[in-house]
Parts: C-alpha cells; sequence; structure tokens
C-alpha cells in the first residue's frame, strides 16, 4: 500500500532545485537585494550565513530567473583545481572549448576579459567560496577588477570564524547580503507552502501556531534542521500509519511525536 506519510516525509529531503523553491518574506526581500545589486557596478556580491539559511537555493533560483537575459554562468560546486577553474571560466566567456593537455593562462585570461571592457558584463554565481583556495580568491578578485567579470559567490559561516572580517573581504567586495535564519511566520509559510504545493493541504492543516513555536524552538528557523526535524516527524508517522494507525490523529500534530523526534534528533533528552 502507498503511504501518504512516506510521501510528505519526502517533500524535507533536502535539495536544491528551483521547482521547490518557495517564497517568503525573508527569501524574497534577500532575493530582490542580489537583483538590485546586480544592477549596480559592484565587482563582487556575497551572500554570506550559517550552514542551511538558504544561500544555494538562492543563487540557484537567481541563476534559472535571469539565465535568459544576461550573460551567467552558474557553478554549483566549486571547482577547486585553479586549472580547472580557470579553464572554467575562459570557456565560459568564450564559448569555445580548450583541449585537455592546454592550461589557461591567468594573465592571458585577465588581458582577455580586459578586451571586452565596456562591450560585455558576465556573470558568475559560485556557491561554496569558504572552499577556494586563498590564491583562487585573489584571482577571482583580479578578475573582477576588469569590471567585465562580475561574481556572486556564497560563504558559510562558521562558529569560530568570520571570515567576512578578514582583511580581503573587506577591500573589493562591496556589497554583502546576509541570510539568517527564519521568524516564526516564515518557518510557518515555509511549511504551508512546500505541503501545499505537494497537495498536502490537509496535512498542513494539521500545523497550529503552538507547533510552529515548538519546531521553531528546536530548530532556530534554520531550514535546513526544519528539513530534518519534519523528515523525522512524518518517518514516525509513515511508521504508526503501517503498523498502528488508529493510534495517530491526521487532524492535528501529535506533541508526543514532535517529542520523540526532537529526541531521535537530539534536541531534547528523553
Ligand atoms: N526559499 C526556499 N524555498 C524552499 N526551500 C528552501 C528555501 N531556502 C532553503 N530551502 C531548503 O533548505 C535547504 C537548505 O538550504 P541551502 O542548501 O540553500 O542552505 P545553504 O545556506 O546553502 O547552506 P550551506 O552553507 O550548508 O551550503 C535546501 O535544501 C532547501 O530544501
Ligand atoms: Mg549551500
Amino acid at each position: 500500500m502507498r503511504s501518504k506519510f512516506e510521501e510528505v516525509k519526502k517533500i524535507f529531503i533536502d535539495s536544491i532545485n528551483k521547482d521547490n523553491y518557495v517564497e517568503l518574506d525573508s527569501a524574497t526581500y534577500n532575493y530582490n537585494l542580489l537583483e538590485t545589486s546586480l544592477l549596480k557596478p559592484l565587482k563582487m556580491i556575497l551572500l554570506y550565513g550559517r550552514p542551511g539559511t538558504g544561500k544555494s537555493m538562492l543563487l540557484n533560483k537567481l541563476y534559472h530567473n535571469l539565465k535568459e537575459h544576461r550573460e551567467i554562468h552558474y557553478f554549483e560546486a566549486p571547482i577547486l583545481s585553479e586549472k580547472a577553474f580557470l579553464k572554467e571560466i575562459y570557456e565560459s566567456m568564450s564559448g569555445k572549448s580548450v583541449p585537455e593537455n592546454m592550461r589557461v593562462n591567468f594573465d592571458g585570461l585577465l588581458k582577455y576579459a580586459q578586451s571586452l571592457r565596456g562591450k560585455r558584463e558576465v556573470v558568475f554565481l559560485l556557491d561554496e567560496c569558504q572552499l577556494y583556495s586563498e590564491a583562487l580568491m585573489e584571482k577571482i578578485r583580479l578578475l573582477s577588477d576588469t569590471r567585465v567579470v562580475k561574481f556572486v559567490i556564497t560563504l558559510h559561516k562558521t562558529e569560530d570564524e568570520d571570515i567576512v572580517a578578514k582583511e580581503h573581504f573587506k577591500t573589493r567586495i562591496w556589497e554583502v547580503i546576509v541570510m539568517k535564519n527564519v521568524t516564526e511566520d516564515d518557518l510557518h509559510l515555509y511549511l504551508q507552502k512546500k505541503l501545499i504545493k505537494k497537495g498536502f493541504l490537509e496535512i498542513s492543516n494539521m500545523i497550529r501556531k503552538k507547533d510552529i513555536r515548538y519546531i521553531h524552538y528546536m530548530t532556530n528557523g534554520n531550514f535546513r534542521e526544519t528539513n530534518k526535524y519534519l523528515y523525522t516527524i512524518f518517518g514516525i508517522y509513515e511508521y504508526y500509519e503501517k503498523n498502528n494507525p488508529k493510534k495517530i490523529s491526521t487532524k492535528k500534530l501529535s506533541k508526543k511525536i514532535l517529542e520523540m523526534a526532537a529526541i531521535e534528533l537530539g534536541y531534547i533528552n528523553a
């Protein structure tokens, strides 16, 4: 038998896919900031925030919205080898492919970019830039100085280190967009929209204001944590649905199951 809660659970698997993007006040606000920044003569724009705050999702959305209108390229996964990175940049800009055994010379690439000044503007979206080396970041900055190449980069913030405070990020990155965990209201909208989009209005109606308060308390309004938590909650529902369906109500969320999931994830102790 097809399990309803198994389907619901799957909605909360992390994925970077524009079709799963939901409009929220915070996401829309950041999206608009990002789009406006791209219109300014900035060279680098930084999307910065803790893991799971939606940076990759936003970058992906931006790419799909703009790709028909601008010269824009999206590096979803970081290209860590300098050789491969420069090659990819050159190939994206020139539309030509570089033979396997040939190396793109950095000075040559800079000159090529400079020669396009005033004629073209090429945007590169680079996700996960905390993984790039200092040396490569420096090259990225030099490329952006040509004013032909513009970069939008994401960086995640860790507990122990404020990367943006580092000297080299102060110099040429002119716009920093900070992504944060969301409020209870946005969290509620997030869950409603995700569920309704997949046709589960009745499940969305099970979530009351006080459940949101509890979920927000457990996850701090972090998207990734929320996904993990909801996946676990509906996994427990799935279990009952298969083994003991009388035990679960489909009218409202069970506080007990919310607690069981929180224990399973170590948010609270049993
Ligand atoms: N606006 C949104 N609409 C729908 N889902 C979202 C949205 N923002 C974030 N998510 C969900 O949250 C998950 C985590 O978001 P994302 O991967 O973008 O975070 P991140 O900030 O890039 O994290 P990291 O720093 O670890 O790379 C995504 O897999 C996606 O499922
Ligand atoms: Mg990411």
